[in-house]
């Protein structure tokens, strides 16, 4: 059976990216990182990538400041890593177009939580966090489901939950999440391995 090769895009610390390298290198997970990119040159995630031995590229502003020449670089990119799915773990700029149309269906995201709720534009990170306790829910979680044109719109594939504390904040809900988030994207990866989870 051919392993799952999986292209990673990542924007900061990389601690979903690692928990995917882990579950490979514990034959936990039947899969293959055939890439890393990176929207900024600072990302932690790209020293995980270097320790690991995957390559890894940084595809962002800086380096490529016009917005259709960086499309393309990035297509041009993922085309040569020829992935079954690309997996968006923290990556924070918006997929061009034509990216999601060439792999419709084979890209994934993970949400830090329970979409609907708490997501869309302008809800990354820590400001999840904050609008969930804003919000008075006593649960959360996190949420993988697939890319489409919109932000944190495409079909939901797993959720999990989390009980918030009395006295929840938003750095503790963001470390309690981020801990199931790992677990859930593995559990996700695995379903898409054993065709439980059909791709495009
Ligand atoms: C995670 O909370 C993920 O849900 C969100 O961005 C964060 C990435 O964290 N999309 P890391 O870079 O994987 O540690």
């Amino acid at each position: 059976m051919p392993r799952l090769k999986i292209t990673v895009l990542v924007s900061g610390g990389g601690s979903n990216f690692q928990a995917i390298l882990d579950a490979i290198q514990g034959q936990n997970l039947e899969a293959e990182v055939v890439g890393l990119i990176s929207n900024r040159r600072e990302a932690y995630a790209l020293e995980r990538a270097e320790k690991f031995g995957v390559e890894s590229s940084y595809i962002g502003k800086g380096n490529y400041p016009d917005a259709d020449q960086r499309a393309q670089v990035l297509l041009q990119t993922l085309e040569a890593h020829s992935p079954d799915l690309i997996v968006l773990a923290g990556y924070l700029a918006i997929l061009p177009p034509a990216v999601i149309a060439r792999f419709k269906r084979r890209i994934i995201n993970i949400h830090p939580s329970l979409i609907p709720k708490h997501c869309g534009p302008g809800y990354y990170g820590i400001h999840v966090h904050e609008s969930v306790i804003q919000s008075g829910d006593t649960v959360s979680g996190a949420t993988t489901h697939f890319v489409d044109e919109g932000v944190d719109t495409g079909e939901i594939i797993f959720q999990e939950t989390v009980t918030l504390s009395t006295d929840e904040t938003p750095l503790t809900l963001s470390k309690k999440v981020l801990s199931i988030e790992h677990k859930l994207l593995v559990r996700t990866l695995k379903a898409i391995i054993l065709d439980k989870v059909c791709l495009g």
